[in-house]
């Protein structure tokens, strides 16, 4: 990995599944997790291992199951909950243990009821801990972007003197300005021992609608890890999206020089399979991935488009997995129309495949007026994980 290499650190199923309509069974969260890691995410947080004991499962499923990413659990900085995560991952390939505790005088005084001084302890004996499980420990001081300055460094170097790997330093009510987030990265950079020696991370909230421009500033000052979620789910306004992040990286290449090791082209079909899992899809007007994100309606910004779709158009479509043709699959389409919107989705189906996935296809259509790509995928998604219906492993065979 190079210097420049940004690690995409997915948050869809933690901070995502944890704010409200957003809640998804165990199955479709392995469906989620293996196609994240074919999207190419660097890191899953696939939950919280003490938060409940779906939680635990669903975290020793993916650890167990998926490879490619990392697998990470949170933990509050207290023993049991580190014992706990440490259990949910330890089938993990690369097994990751995330450990935070809030670092703003407000949450210490109201919410934890503990001192600076208290605070420092309990992250550098929690932190060591989880180091005697797995030597890939990230440490998160919440609220960071309210705490005060020369503190976060004394709690940001304690974590790294006692093992902490990577540090993220989150702006949990979303309250940060892209200058004042950069600023805060630099400062660890400067001020603090060992931060050299730590890949720094980004974690924004959506609160004031700067979460994704929080996150470039950020990676322009040095972060090389960057938190976050598809559609932008998350507590409140939501998490930085992770596709408008991907998205900025690879069309504004010459302000973000950096690498990634995400498919662009799986960010529509990861966005429509979540919209499909969980109670609401992205909005119409939702950068990347909403409805309109490629719309033209305006007879002037039609003609410049069909002329070149440079006119009006920063990306192709096609470039992010947007399906060129916009054809409705019904109760009337046929086999050829659905194996072509399967396959523009990323999908290539042996006719052996194709005949089941069909089957179930004209059972849905019979039941919805129209089916949209959010149903193909999930059709896709949830026979992959029972072989009662499609027989081979369909996700290898995804296109391109
Ligand atoms: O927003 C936040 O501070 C968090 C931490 C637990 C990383 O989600
Ligand atoms: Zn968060």
């Amino acid at each position: 990995m190079t210097q420049n290499h940004i690690r995409f650190f997915d948050t869809t199923l933690r901070d995502g599944e944890q704010s409200p309509g957003c809640s998804m069974t165990h199955h479709e969260k392995l469906a989620l997790a293996h196609s994240l890691a074919d999207l190419g995410v660097d890191v899953l947080e696939a939950g919280f291992a003490i938060a409940s004991d779906g939680d635990f499962a669903a975290i020793s499923a993916v650890a167990q199951e998926v490879r490619g990413p990392r697998v990470a659990s949170l933990a509050r900085a207290r023993r049991e909950d580190i014992e706990r995560a440490a259990k949910a991952v330890e089938k993990a390939a690369r097994p990751r243990i995330h450990v935070f505790l809030a670092s703003s005088d407000i949450h210490l005084e109201y919410k934890l009821k503990i001192t600076r001084d208290e605070a420092i302890e309990q992250a550098a004996k929690m932190v060591a801990l989880a180091r005697t499980y797995t030597d890939d420990v990230e440490f998160s001081p919440e609220d960071s972007t309210r705490t005060d300055r020369d503190f976060l460094c004394a709690f940001v170097g304690a974590a790294i003197a006692a093992g902490a790997t990577t540090i993220n330093l989150p702006d949990t009510v979303g309250y940060a300005t892209p200058e004042e987030y950069a600023a805060m990265f630099r400062m660890i950079r400067e001020r603090v021992p060992g931060a050299d020696r730590v890949i720094l991370s980004t974690h924004c909230h959506d609160d004031l609608g700067l979460a994704v421009a929080n996150t470039l500033a950020a990676v322009q000052a040095g972060a090389r890890q960057v938190e976050c979620t598809i559609n932008g789910i998350g507590e409140r306004a939501g998490n930085a999206a992770l596709e408008e992040i991907a998205a900025a990286l690879h069309v504004r290449g010459d302000s973000y020089p950096y690498q990634h090791s995400l498919r662009l082209d799986r960010l529509y079909p990861v966005s429509q399979q979540l919209a499909g899992t969980i109670s609401f899809g992205a909005a119409p007007n939702k950068a990347i991935v909403g409805a309109n994100a490629f719309a033209h309606e305006a007879g002037i910004h039609q003609h410049g488009v069909l002329s070149n779709p440079l006119t009006y158009e920063i990306m192709t479509p096609v470039s992010v997995g947007v399906p060129a043709n916009r054809m409705v699959l019904g109760k009337h389409s046929g086999r050829h129309a659905l194996r072509s919107r399967l396959e523009e989705l990323g999908y290539r189906l042996s006719a052996a495949d194709l005949d089941i996935a069909y089957r179930a296809f004209t059972e849905l259509a019979d039941r919805k007026k129209a089916i949209y790509d959010q149903d193909l995928i999930n059709l896709v998604a949830h026979h992959q994980r029972h072989e009662d219906l499609i027989s081979t492993e369909i996700r290898e065979k995804a296109v391109g």
